[in-house]
């Protein structure tokens, strides 16, 4: 799978995981239009691929992962134009959250801005060491418009959300791993390693109770209790159709490894 295409983006296989690298190093990675249309795309793409079992969103490079909006279109921006980005980013970053598979933020360098809303979008974070994090749209006079002001409460909680939003500092890889932010931090060089360890393992669990699971944990939690304790049993009476969950109580059985074919 190769879209040389791609422009802003690079799209990669690795046995079943696809990694999108956000590719305008000279920019920090920073997105602009075509960007975020390109990288909606390969989401698109690689939801559609059944090959694919895990995606990985990284940086090109070891300075970003994203420094977020490229601030050099902000002078030509109109409010118009600004709600129209808005909603744009807010729909990349919603396809990650509604797509079948999971996905993995490897954060390696700084995220802000847009880049920590991507980041944060994402199902799991690794961080670099050297990594550094912040939502520092408040130094430019705006807020967070990719999500931010709204996920960032939901992962860290308003204590933590409004140190980052309101005082737009920068925050080290430790220190996102101690508020939540992050869930792993390693040094830059195993970085794509303990990544591709981590995409390995969720890429050989049951794709159906993955979907199912990923589902019910972001869409139940934004529901009343009630509403989504019945999601999870409806989910869960679907997967008792499924052909990996005699697999996985066969394996269970037999004392060997299941091997989940998505069926
Ligand atoms: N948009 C556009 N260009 C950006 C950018 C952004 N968000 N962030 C960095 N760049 C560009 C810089 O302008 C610079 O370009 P140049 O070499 O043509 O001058 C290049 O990337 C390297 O960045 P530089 O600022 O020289 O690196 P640094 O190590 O001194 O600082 C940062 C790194 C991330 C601290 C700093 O670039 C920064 O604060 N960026 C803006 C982050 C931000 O506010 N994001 C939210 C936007 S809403």
């Amino acid at each position: 799978m190769s879209r040389p295409s791609y422009e802003t983006i690079k799209l990669e296989r690795e046995d079943r995981v696809a990694w999108i690298v956000l590719n305008r190093p000279h920019r920090l990675n920073a997105f602009n239009e075509d960007m975020i249309l390109e990288l909606l795309d390969a989401l698109n793409t690689v939801e559609d691929d059944p090959g694919v079992r895990c995606v990985v969103i990284t940086g090109e490079g070891d300075r970003a992962f994203s420094a977020g909006a490229d601030i050099t279109a902000f002078p030509k921006t109109t409010p118009t134009l600004a709600e129209e980005l808005s909603r744009k980013g807010q729909k990349v970053f919603s396809t990650i959250e509604e797509m079948s598979k999971p996905v993995i933020a490897a954060i390696n360098g700084y995220a802000l801005g847009g880049g920590l809303e991507l980041a944060i979008s994402c199902d799991f974070r690794i961080a670099s060491e050297h990594a550094e994090l912040g939502s520092p749209e408040i130094n430019l006079g705006i807020i967070p418009g990719w999500g931010g002001t709204q996920k960032l409460v939901r992962l860290v909680g308003l204590r933590n959300a409004k140190r980052l939003v309101f005082l737009g500092e920068r925050i080290k890889a430790e220190e996102a791993l101690r508020i939540g932010l992050v869930d792993k931090v390693v040094p830059f060089e195993n970085l794509r390693e303990e990544t591709m360890s981590l995409a390995k393992k969720l890429s050989e669990g049951p794709p159906i109770a993955l979907r199912y699971a990923k589902y019910a944990l972001n869409f139940g939690s934004q529901v009343p209790l009630e509403v989504g304790l019945r999601l999870e049993s409806a989910l869960m009476a679907l997967l008792f159709s499924t052909n990996d969950v005699k697999r996985g109580i066969e394996a269970f059985m037999s004392r060997s490894k299941p091997e989940f074919k998505g069926d």
